[in-house]
C-alpha cells in the first residue's frame, strides 16, 4: 500500500498564507499514485504543508487552496480566473456545455434561462415528486434485504430529477426508461472523464454506455417533440431551454437540449444522493444523533410522508444534512484556471495554472472547526461554525443553483428514510469514500428493519 508522504517542505513568505510542496513527487508520474490509492489520506496530509499546496499530477501542477479567504477569492473572481481545468475540460468534451460546465462568457446567459426553474415558489411541487418518489423507493424495500443504499439513493434522485425537470407529459415507463439510462450514463461520462481511451475500444461495458445513450437522446427527443408540439410552459427547466437561445439568437438544436439536460442531472443527481446515504451510514454508527432524529421525525411526522410544510419544523434533521454537507461536501473541489497572469495571495501564478478550492479541506480546518473530523450535527445549535468558512454549494456567480432543490431533497428523504426503517452496515468496515466527480461514499450495503414509532435500532 502506498503511504502519502510525511515530510514538510513549506517555505511561507507571506505571513497570513503559507505556501509549500506536496513531498514525495514521483518522476513522470507525481503524486498520481497517492491520490489514486488513498485519495482522502493524501488530501488529508496537505494542510501540514500550507494553506496552498503544489501538488503534480502527472507532469503538471495543481494548486491545492484551502484557506477560506483565498477560496473565495478565486470563486469569484471572474477576471482573473475562469472554470477550467482537466475535470471541466473533459466533461464539456462529453457532454458539452451546459450550465454547470460553461466557461465564464457563456455564464451569465445561460444562468439567465435556467435560474427561474429554481425559484423558490416552485420547491412546494418538486417536494410532491421527492416524496412520491421516497415512497416508491421504500415501497420496493423489504424487511431483511439488503440495499446497498449508494445505488438506492441515487436510484432517487435521479428519478427525481427525471420527473421535475420534465414535469410534464412522461408516461411512468418512460421515466423510468430515462432513469436507468442515467444509472449507466452518468458513471461512463466519469470514466471517460478519467480514461478518454474506454471509448475507442470495442467492450460491453461501451456498448452499455453507447446503448443507454441512445435511449436518454430518443427519449428526451420523444418529450422535446411532446412540448413543442403542445407550445405549453410547464414552468420546468425543460420548457425553459425551449425557450432559451444562444449567444446568436437561434433556439437550441435537440441534442444541445439533451446534453444541458443531461449536465443538469450530473450536478444535481450524485451531490444529493450521497449526502443522504452519507447521513444514513454516519447516524448507524451514532447512537445518539440517531435517537434526537428518529425522536424529531416521530414527532413531526407522525408516520406521514415528509413534504415540503415539514421543512421548518424538522430543525435537527436539517443540522444532519449540513453536518454531512460539512464533513463529505460531495463537490469536494471545485476547479479554475488562472486565464491571464495573476498573483496568489502575492505570489507570481502565470496564465493557465489551474488552481483546485478544495471544499473538503476548507470544511476540516483545526484552526476553524472544533474537533473538525467528528460527525457533530450540534455544532450547528451551538454557533461554533464559522459560515465563512462552510462553501459546500461553492461561491459567486457560479454558485449552485440547485442549493434549495438539494437541501430539500436530502432533509425531507432522510426524514422519511429514517422515520421508517433502521438501517444497519452489514460490514463493520468504514465506509472507503471514493472522491470522483462527487465525493461518493462508495458502496453502503445495509441491512434494513422496518421502523415503528419510537422504536429502538435492533440489537
Ligand atoms: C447537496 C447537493 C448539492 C451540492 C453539494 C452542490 C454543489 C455545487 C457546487 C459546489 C457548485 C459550484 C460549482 C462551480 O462553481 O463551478 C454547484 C453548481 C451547480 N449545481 Fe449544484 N450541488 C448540489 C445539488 C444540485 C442540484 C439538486 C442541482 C440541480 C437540480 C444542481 C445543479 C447545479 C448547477 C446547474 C450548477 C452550476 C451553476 C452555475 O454555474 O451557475 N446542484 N453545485
Amino acid at each position: 500500500m502506498i503511504n502519502p508522504p510525511r515530510t514538510t517542505a513549506s517555505s511561507p513568505s507571506d505571513p497570513t498564507v503559507a505556501f509549500g510542496d506536496a513531498p514525495g513527487a514521483l518522476p513522470l508520474l507525481g503524486h498520481l499514485p497517492y491520490l489514486a490509492a488513498r485519495p482522502l489520506a493524501f488530501l488529508d496530509s496537505l494542510p501540514a504543508h500550507g494553506d496552498v499546496v503544489r501538488v503534480r499530477m502527472g507532469t503538471r501542477t495543481l494548486h491545492v487552496v484551502h484557506e477560506p479567504a483565498l477560496v473565495r477569492r478565486i470563486l469569484t473572481d471572474r477576471h482573473d480566473f475562469d472554470r477550467g481545468g482537466v475535470l471541466y475540460d473533459k466533461i464539456r468534451a462529453v457532454l458539452g456545455n451546459g450550465l454547470a460546465t460553461c466557461p465564464h462568457a457563456e455564464h451569465r446567459r445561460q444562468r439567465r434561462a435556467l435560474q427561474p426553474a429554481f425559484r423558490q415558489a416552485l420547491m412546494a411541487r418538486y417536494a410532491t415528486t421527492m416524496a412520491a418518489e421516497t415512497e416508491a423507493l421504500t415501497a420496493r424495500w423489504r424487511p431483511g434485504d439488503t440495499v446497498d443504499l449508494t445505488r438506492e439513493t441515487f436510484r432517487l434522485t435521479t428519478a427525481v430529477a427525471v420527473r421535475t425537470l420534465f414535469s410534464a407529459g412522461i408516461s411512468d415507463r418512460a421515466a423510468e426508461h430515462l432513469r436507468t439510462a442515467l444509472e449507466v450514463l452518468l458513471p461512463g461520462v466519469y470514466t471517460r472523464v478519467v480514461a478518454p481511451v474506454v471509448d475507442h475500444v470495442p467492450s460491453p461495458a461501451r456498448r452499455r454506455y453507447r446503448r443507454a445513450l441512445a435511449v436518454w437522446r430518443t427519449g428526451v427527443a420523444d418529450i422535446v417533440a411532446a412540448y413543442r408540439a403542445t407550445g405549453t410552459d410547464h414552468e420546468d427547466a425543460l420548457s425553459l431551454l425551449l425557450a432559451a437561445r444562444d449567444a446568436d439568437g437561434r433556439p437550441l438544436t435537440d441534442a444541445d437540449l439533451c446534453d444541458q439536460v443531461a449536465t443538469l442531472v450530473l450536478a444535481g443527481a450524485e451531490t444529493t444522493s450521497s449526502t443522504i446515504a452519507w447521513a444514513l451510514r454516519l447516524l448507524a454508527d451514532d447512537p445518539d444523533a440517531s435517537a434526537r432524529l428518529h425522536a424529531e421525525v416521530d414527532a413531526v411526522l407522525d408516520g406521514r410522508t415528509a413534504d415540503h410544510t415539514d421543512l421548518a419544523t424538522l430543525p435537527f434533521t436539517t443540522d444532519v444534512v449540513r453536518e454531512v454537507l460539512r464533513l463529505y461536501p460531495p463537490a469536494w473541489s471545485v476547479t479554475r484556471t488562472a486565464v491571464r497572469d495573476t498573483t496568489l495571495a502575492g505570489r507570481p501564478l502565470p496564465a493557465g495554472s489551474t488552481v483546485m478550492c478544495c471544499l473538503y479541506l476548507v470544511h476540516r480546518r483545526a484552526d476553524l472547526f472544533h474537533d473538525p473530523a467528528r460527525f457533530a450535527p450540534d455544532r450547528w445549535t451551538t454557533g461554533l461554525v464559522p459560515r465563512d468558512a462552510y462553501v459546500p454549494f461553492g461561491l459567486g456567480a457560479t454558485r449552485c443553483i440547485g442549493d434549495v432543490f438539494g437541501m430539500t431533497e436530502a432533509v425531507l428523504a432522510l426524514a422519511t428514510l429514517a422515520a421508517r426503517w433502521h438501517l444497519t452496515p452489514v460490514s463493520t468496515r468504514p465506509p472507503r469514500p471514493a472522491p470522483r466527480i462527487v465525493l461518493s461514499p462508495g458502496p453502503l450495503p445495509m441491512r434494513l428493519a422496518p421502523r415503528r414509532h419510537g422504536s429502538a435500532p435492533p440489537s
